[in-house]
């Protein structure tokens, strides 16, 4: 069975092994991964869950509120996608941005997940353009809470 637990200190490890393990960061997108770690800090001090089926770590997201509400980061585990963690842990932030007052999270979509946050009621609402070692254009969504 999944469940969604808050993330501690023990899983700043697992975290960044399924960020650096994603192939949807693969080739060109590759750069925005390079000598870049989740944060400790950011684990154990923002709203950072995690999706387990009890042994494994399935999939995590992070959830900033200031200086505005935005899911910084949403990953699952490539062994793991396509059955589900992902809309269970984009529905559990959802719930959990509710419960904070929050009215619109913000989404920097990688471009391959932006149909998935479509997909899970978010509206595109504009462009972030290239910055340093991102060359490519995301689109900036935002999820009505
Ligand atoms: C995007 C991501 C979080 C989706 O997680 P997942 O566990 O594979 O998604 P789910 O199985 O819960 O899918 C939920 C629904 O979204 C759809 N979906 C999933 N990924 C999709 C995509 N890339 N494009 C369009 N639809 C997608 C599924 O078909 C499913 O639809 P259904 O419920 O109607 O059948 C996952 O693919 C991932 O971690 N990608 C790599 C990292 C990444 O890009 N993160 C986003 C950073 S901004």
């Amino acid at each position: 069975m999944i469940s969604i637990r808050r993330a501690t200190a023990v899983d700043h490890e697992v975290i960044n092994a399924i960020v650096q393990g994603s192939s949807a960061y693969d080739g060109v997108y590759r750069a925005m991964l390079d000598g870049y770690e989740v944060p400790l800090s950011q684990v154990v001090q923002e709203e950072t869950w995690l999706a387990t089926d009890g042994a494994d770590a399935l999939g995590f997201y992070s959830l900033v509120l200031e200086p505005e509400p935005e899911l910084d980061l949403m990953f699952v585990a490539d062994s793991e996608q396509g059955r589900g963690v992902g809309r269970l842990l984009f529905e559990h932030m959802r719930a959990l941005a509710k419960a904070r007052g929050v009215a619109a999270v913000k989404i920097v979509s990688h471009p391959p997940a932006r149909d998935f946050y479509r997909r899970m009621g978010a509206i595109e609402v504009g462009l972030a353009y290239p910055a340093r070692n991102v060359t490519w254009v995301r689109p900036i969504l935002s999820l009505p809470v």
